[in-house]
C-alpha cells in the first residue's frame, strides 16, 4: 500500500465544457468485440518484446506506465473500497461488511455509481475494490472489507458494486482472489481446503463478479492457496478464473503478492503490481529466449491491458471529469443511507430504544469511539473525509434545544495511558509505597545488534511512551535491540491492566517477575497487546521489556494501571446525571487493520467500561463499531440494548443517532453470525496455522469446509448468539401464505409469500429463502441462504414477494465430476427473517 499522496491535477487535460462533456463521461464499458480486438492486434504490432515487458510491471505505486509506440496512456489507480482514498480527501461510505449488512442490493448500486463518480473527479481508471474474502472467524484484520460469511450475500452485494463503478466508466477490481481470510502472516500462509468447500465458500462472489457483474479487473491475493501462491496458482488463475469462468480482463497482483516472475508469468498473472520486481526484463526476457515463457504468454498479457481499456474508453477520453465535485454531496446522501440501512438493532431489552426526546432529558454520551469519528478501520481502504459526524455530534445535531448531550471519552487514549504510568527504579523492590515522581526510573539498556548481546549503552527514563499509531514504518537501516527494566509498585489490589504496543513489524516481549506474559513477535503489523494481572498493594513487580523495533527510533508504549481506575471519573459523574447513557465502543484504525488480525474482546478497558457505567445507569445502550463478532459475554447480561453499527463512514454519527432516538427504525440484519464464545466458532481449532520452522509455510486448514457460520450451527443445531441475518426493528413483521410453483420439476421455481408489518410504525423487512436437501447423497449444510427481499412497509402494508430457485441454487460441487450437482429428490424452503428464525416451511421435489 503506498502513502497517502496529493492530487496532481495540473499533469491531465483539462476539458472544457464540463456540465455536458460530465455527463457523456458517464460511459460504461463497451463488450468486447472483433472491432476492439484489431484495435489491440495494432498496438500490440508496435511494441517489442521489452517494451511489452516493461508494460505488465507497474509503476509510482498505483500505475500502469504509459507506452506512447503504441498511443497507450498513463492509468491511475486508487484503493477502495470505503472510498476512493489515494488521491488526497474523498467521501467515507460505510462500505464492506456495513454494505452487506443492508442486504439491499440497490442501495449498493448507488454506491457504486458516486464511487464511479468519485473515482471520475480524481482521473481514477482502476479502483481497487470491491473486496469479497469471506468471513471464517472475527480476528481477520480486513473483515469490515468484505461481505461476511455467506457466498450468495456476497454474491448479490458484489454484482450491484461492481455494475455500480463500472457504469461510470472506471474498472473495478475485485479481490483479493483467494482464500485471504486472515491477515496474520498473510505473505506466508497457505490457506488450504478442499475443492469442494473452495467453490461452494469462497469462490462465488468472484465467480459473479466475473460472469455477472463483467468486472475489468481482478486482484491476487498475497497468501498461499493449497501450497502455491496465488499470483502463481494455475488452479485459481488458469483453470478457474481464466478457462471455466472466461475472464478476458486484467489479473493484478496485491502491492508485492509477486514472489516468482516466471511462475507468476506462466500461470495467469497480468500486472504485477506496484512495481516489477519479478516480472521485469532481467527475469523475462531470458526465461522468452529459453522457452521459459512464450511471446504469446506475454502477449495475452498485453492484450487484457489494451483491451479492457478499449473498453473502458480510456484510450478515447479523458478520465478526468473536472465537472464533478470532489466534495460529493449526492455521495454525501449515499454515505447516509449506507449507515442508516447497514446498523444492526442486537437486543432491545424492554423496549429501552427508541429513546424518547420527550422523556430523556439529559443523555450522556461515552467512549472512546463516541469522539471523533471512527468511519472506517486501518490499511489500504482509510479514507480521510471532508467532513465525518461523531456519534457525539450526530446526537447534539440531532437533539439540539430538546436534550442536553453530554460526552466523556471514559478511557484514557493509549498515548495518556503510556504517558501516566510511573515506575520505581528496577533496585527500588519492596517499598510500600507507589512512586508517584517522574524519576527516570527506568533502566534503558541499547544493545548495537537485534539480540541483546554485548555491551550495551546504558540510559534511563521516566516512561515507556514513544507509540504513536502506525501501519507502516519505514525499515530500520540498523539493527538494535533494547531493554527496559523497572519495578512497579502497585497502590492497591486489584487487577491491573498492562497494555503494550509497538509499531509495524517491531517485535517485543514483556516479562514480569521474569515470566513472559507478552510475546509480540515479528511480522507484519500489530494491535496493541494487552492482559489483566492480579496485583497486590505493596508488593511490587519486577518489569522487563525486551523490545526490538525494526524502525530507526523506538515506537513502543507500556502502561499498567489498575482496573478500578481505568473509567474516568467525569463518565462516572456524567452517566449519574442522564437518563440513557450511550456507550460507543470497538474498534478503530488503530486497533483492527489490513496486515494484522485483531482481538476478539474489544480494545483495551473497553469491557470496564461497560460494566462501570451499565452498573451506574441502568438505561444503558452499547454501540459497536467493528468489522464483525465481538466477545460480549463480560457485559452482555448487564446491558439491555445492544446496536451494531460496523464501520458505519462519514455520516455514521447521524445515522445512529436517528435510530437511537427512533428517527428511522433500524433495518439492518447479521451477514455474519454470532457466536456464544470463541470456542462456538467452527473454525476455533484450525483458524491459526500451527506452529512451523522459520522458513517453512505454515498451513492453515479449512477443516470446517463448507460448514461455516449458520451452516455449522444449523447442521449441529447449536445456537450462536445472534444468527446470521438476524436484526431487530421498531415495529413487527409477519410472513405468510408460503407458495412453491410447481411443487414439482427440474428447471425454475418460484417461491412467494407476503410479509407484512403488523407493528405501529414504518420500517423494513429482509425476507430470507433458505433451502435445505435432507436427502443429499453426501453432508449437507442444514440449510443455505438462495434468495432474499428487502421490504420496506408502513404499518398495516404488506407486500407479495417471489423469488425464483435455478438449477444452481439446489447444487453442491461434486469433488468427483469436477463440476455443480443436483441430487434429485425432496427439499425443504424456509423463508423468514434469520437463519435461525424461518415460520414458513414447505417442500419441493428436484426431478432428475
Ligand atoms: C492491499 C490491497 C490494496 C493495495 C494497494 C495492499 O496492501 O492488500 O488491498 O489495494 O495494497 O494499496
Amino acid at each position: 500500500m503506498p502513502p497517502q499522496t496529493t492530487r496532481r491535477l495540473a499533469a491531465v487535460v483539462v476539458i472544457g465544457l464540463s456540465g455536458l462533456v460530465s455527463a457523456a463521461f458517464a460511459q460504461a464499458p463497451v463488450p468486447d468485440s472483433p472491432a476492439i480486438e484489431q484495435r489491440v492486434d495494432a498496438m500490440i504490432s508496435k511494441l517489442t518484446l521489452e517494451q511489452k515487458i516493461d508494460l505488465i510491471g507497474g509503476e509510482d505505486s498505483m500505475f500502469i506506465r504509459a507506452m506512447p509506440a503504441a498511443g497507450f496512456p498513463r492509468l491511475k489507480m486508487s484503493d477502495g473500497p470505503y472510498g476512493v482514498r489515494t488521491w488526497g480527501p474523498d467521501t467515507a461510505y460505510a462500505g464492506g461488511i456495513a454494505l452487506a449488512a443492508s442486504w439491499d442490493p440497490e442501495l449498493v448500486r448507488r454506491t457504486g455509481v458516486t464511487l464511479g463518480q468519485d473515482a471520475r473527479a480524481r482521473g481514477v481508471n482502476f479502483l481497487l475494490a470491491p473486496g469479497v474474502n469471506i468471513y471464517r472467524a472475527p480476528m481477520n484484520g480486513r473483515n469490515f472489507e468484505y461481505f461476511g460469511e455467506d457466498p450468495f450475500l456476497s454474491a448479490h452485494t458484489v454484482v450491484p458494486y461492481i455494475e455500480g463503478v463500472q457504469s461510470q466508466g472506471v474498472v473495478a477490481t475485485v479481490k483479493h482472489y483467494a482464500l485471504n481470510n486472515q491477515e496474520w502472516d498473510r505473505h506466508n500462509a497457505s490457506s488450504d481446503a478442499d475443492e469442494r468447500t473452495i467453490r461452494e465458500i469462497y469462490l462465488p462472489a468472484f465467480e459473479a463478479a466475473v460472469r455477472v457483474a463483467h468486472v475489468g479487473a481482478v486482484m491476487n491475493s498475497y497468501n498461499l492457496v493449497n501450497g502455491v501462491h496465488a499470483t502463481q496458482n494455475p488452479f485459481l488463475n488458469l483453470q478457474v478464473l481464466k478457462k471455466e469462468w472466461g475472464f478476458d480482463g486484467i489479473l493484478m497482483s496485491d502491492w508485492d503478492a509477486t514472489y516468482d516472475g516466471v511462475a507468476a508469468a506462466n500461470n495467469g498473472l497480468d500486472l504485477e503490481m506496484p512495481d516489477a520486481k519479478f516480472m521485469n526484463r532481467a527475469t523475462l526476457l531470458p526465461a522468452v529466449q529459453s522457452g521459459q515463457v512464450s511471446q504469446a504468454t506475454i502477449d495475452d498479457k498485453v492484450r487484457r491491458i489494451f483491451r479492457t481499456s478499449i473498453r473502458f474508453g480510456f484510450l478515447d477520453r479523458a478520465q478526468l471529469d473536472l465537472g464533478k465535485p470532489l466534495f460529493n454531496q449526492q455521495g454525501r446522501q449515499v454515505a447516509l443511507d449506507d449507515a442508516r440501512e447497514s446498523i444492526v438493532l442486537l437486543k432491545n431489552e424492554g423496549n429501552l430504544l427508541p429513546l424518547d426526546p420527550a422523556r430523556v432529558h439529559t443523555v450522556a454520551v461515552i467512549g472512546p469511539i463516541a469522539w471523533p469519528a471512527v468511519t472506517g478501520a486501518g490499511g489500504s481502504s482509510t479514507v480521510t473525509p471532508y467532513e465525518s459526524v461523531s456519534l457525539m455530534a450526530g446526537l447534539s445535531n440531532l437533539l439540539a434545544g430538546r436534550v442536553n448531550v453530554l460526552y466523556a471519552g471514559g478511557l484514557p487514549t493509549l498515548e495518556d495511558f503510556f504517558r501516566e504510568t510511573r515506575f520505581s527504579s528496577s533496585s527500588a523492590g519492596g517499598s510500600s509505597q507507589a512512586d508517584h515522581s517522574n524519576a527516570p526510573n527506568i533502566k534503558v539498556e541499547v544493545f548495537h545488534n537485534g539480540t541483546f548481546s554485548g555491551p550495551p549503552d546504558l540510559q534511563s527514563a521516566a516512561r515507556i511512551a514513544h507509540w504513536t499509531p502506525s501501519e507502516w514504518t519505514p525499515a530500520a537501516t540498523r539493527r538494535q535491540s533494547i531493554r527496559y527494566t523497572a519495578t512497579f509498585m502497585p497502590a492497591t489490589s486489584a487487577d491491573y491492566l498492562i497494555v503494550a504496543a509497538s509499531g509495524g513489524d517491531d517485535a517485543f516481549k514483556l516479562l514480569l517477575d521474569g515470566k513472559v506474559v507478552i510475546d509480540q513477535p515479528r511480522r507484519e503489523g500489530q494491535a496493541p497487546k494487552s492482559i489483566e494481572v492480579p496485583m497486590t498493594a505493596g508488593r511490587s513487580v519486577q518489569v522487563e521489556l525486551d523490545y526490538v523495533p525494526n524502525s530507526t527510533t523506538p515506537d513502543i508504549g507500556l502502561g499498567i494501571r489498575a482496573v478500578p481506575d481505568l473509567v474516568s471519573d467525569e463518565a462516572k459523574q456524567i452517566a449519574r446525571q442522564a437518563d440513557a447513557v450511550v456507550i460507543a465502543v470497538g474498534f478503530g484504525p488503530s486497533t483492527e487493520s489490513e496486515g494484522y488480525d485483531r482481538s476478539y474482546q474489544l480494545p483495551y478497558g473497553q469491557d470496564a467500561l461497560i460494566r462501570e457505567i451499565s452498573a451506574i445507569n441502568k438505561h444503558t445502550v452499547v454501540t459497536l463499531t467493528g468489522g464483525g463478532d465481538v466477545d460480549t459475554h463480560r457485559w452482555l447480561d448487564a446491558v439491555p440494548a445492544l446496536l451494531h453499527n460496523w464501520y458505519p463512514g462519514q455520516e455514521g454519527g447521524t445515522a445512529i443517532a436517528e435510530i437511537l432516538f427512533g428517527v428511522r427504525s433500524p433495518e439492518g440484519k447479521l451477514p455474519i453470525s454470532f457466536a456464544r464464545s470463541w470456542e462456538d466458532n467452527p473454525t476455533h481449532d484450525n483458524y491459526y496455522a500451527p506452529a512451523v520452522a522459520p522458513g517453512e509455510v505454515p498451513h492453515v486448514k479449512y477443516a470446517e469446509g463448507v460448514f461455516l457460520g449458520y451452516r455449522y450451527y444449523t447442521s449441529m443445531n447449536k445456537k450462536p448468539l445472534f444468527p446470521f441475518g438476524y436484526g431487530l426493528t421498531y415495529t413487527k413483521f409477519a410472513f405468510s401464505n408460503l407458495a412453491v410453483s410447481p411443487q414439482s420439476g427440474a428447471g425454475e421455481f418460484s417461491v412467494s409469500f407476503d410479509v407484512a408489518n403488523t407493528g405501529a410504525r414504518a420500517g423494513a423487512e429482509v425476507a430470507q429463502l433458505y433451502l435445505g436437501d435432507p436427502s443429499a447423497s453426501i453432508k449437507r449444510p442444514e440449510r443455505e441462504l438462495e434468495g432474499f427481499q428487502k421490504v420496506r412497509l408502513d404499518p398495516g402494508q404488506s407486500q407479495h414477494v417471489t423469488l425464483t430457485l435455478d438449477k444452481r441454487s439446489f447444487s453442491y460441487w461434486d469433488e468427483t465430476a469436477h463440476d455443480w450437482r443436483a441430487d434429485p429428490g425432496k427439499f425443504t424452503v424456509f423463508v423468514g427473517d434469520s437463519s435461525e428464525d424461518t415460520p414458513l416451511t414447505a417442500s419441493l421435489t428436484l426431478n432428475r
